[in-house]
């Protein structure tokens, strides 16, 4: 399943791996936001995975316009963390709801509907331990903003930053990202790049083999068909002493087949539940308060640390 027709098979369409039921009603809202209708059916509402949307990590505020009829602005937002205020970038991270021909023909569009809770916790994790990251980083499978890979091009001092997703929509909106921030000079000395980098297609990886002293990825444990594919990439996208920090939520047993793989393929694997004290802080207060919107299955990014098995424990 290497060759260019694999590339381009699509992506499974279920975010959350679990019921026809959920995957039933999820297309439901699929067309009804297609067709730009309300969203009243308590079925489609319970299904959808944006009950709980944020850990409120990031402030996100309306780039000012010295230019009363430049409306070109009105699609940025600068993100700035709520706890490293002098760390922000610039993002479009609404691109409206999808096209017909982009559900039905492109690759898979989970990474356009919004930043993720994943994204964005691991995007404050980075601003965190930016001494973690060094070298060349590559994010995986970053969605329409590369959140976390942009916060390590802003805060850490490293070389090279790649930003990618099998999907050409994401990285469209993503090099209109990087160009904006360079602009603004946000990257400091860090070359930072993106490039269409699909987990299953042999050329994407090969070309990169070993380069990476970081590999992340959010939210990207739940693809039935891309999981090996996945662990794979990972392992040979890292260089011997690499590591790989990968958020994501249980989402029933994919977080657990993904971590199996892992190890099968002879990566040591660390599994962290509470790795930041904003991010567990909030969790457990959305517990106590026993919000009805969050689910702690699909909604709590665990975090796995992933490291090549020629290195010590
Ligand atoms: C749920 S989205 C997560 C996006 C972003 N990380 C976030 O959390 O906001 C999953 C992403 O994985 C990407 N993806 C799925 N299968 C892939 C594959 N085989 N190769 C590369 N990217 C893939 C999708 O295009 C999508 O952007």
């Amino acid at each position: 399943m290497n060759d260019d027709a694999s590339c381009a098979a699509n992506a499974s369409k279920s975010h959350d791996g679990v019921t026809t039921d959920v995957a039933r009603a999820r297309w439901t809202l699929l067309r009804q936001v297609l067709r730009k209708k309300q969203v009243d059916n308590p079925e489609v509402k319970q299904a959808s995975v944006r009950r709980f949307a944020t850990f409120n990590l990031f402030e996100r505020t309306r780039p000012v316009s010295h230019d009363s009829v430049d409306t070109s602005e009105e699609h940025w937002v600068e993100y700035t963390s709520v706890f490293f205020p002098q760390y922000s970038a610039f993002l479009r991270d609404n691109l409206g709801p999808p096209r017909i021909n982009e559900v039905l023909n492109s690759f898979d569009n989970t990474g356009n509907v919004c930043v993720w809770p994943s994204e964005e916790t691991m995007a404050h994790y980075c601003l965190q331990n930016s001494h973690l990251f060094t070298g060349n980083v590559c994010e995986l499978g970053g969605g329409m903003t590369c959140l976390g890979g942009l916060m390590v091009a802003v805060c850490a001092d490293v070389k090279e930053v790649l930003l990618s997703d099998g999907n050409e929509k994401c990285i469209h909106n993503v090099r209109g990202i990087v160009e904006r921030n360079m602009q603004a000079g946000k990257f400091g000395s860090t070359h930072v790049s993106t490039r269409v980098l699909r987990w299953d297609c042999d050329p994407d990886i090969s070309a990169l083999e070993a380069h990476f002293d970081v590999v992340m990825c959010a939210d990207c444990l739940f693809f039935d068909q891309y999981r090996s594919s996945l662990v794979d990439a990972i392992r040979r996208l890292l260089q011997p002493n690499g590591v790989a920090f990968v958020f994501a939520p249980l989402r029933g047993d994919t977080l657990q087949m993904f971590s199996q793989l892992a190890q099968q393929a002879g990566l040591l694997v660390a599994r962290h539940q509470q790795y930041d004290v904003q991010v567990w802080d909030v969790h457990q207060k959305m517990l106590q308060e026993g919000k009805e919107a969050y689910d702690e299955n699909i909604h709590y990014p665990l975090l796995l640390t992933l490291k090549k098995g020629s290195q010590a424990q």
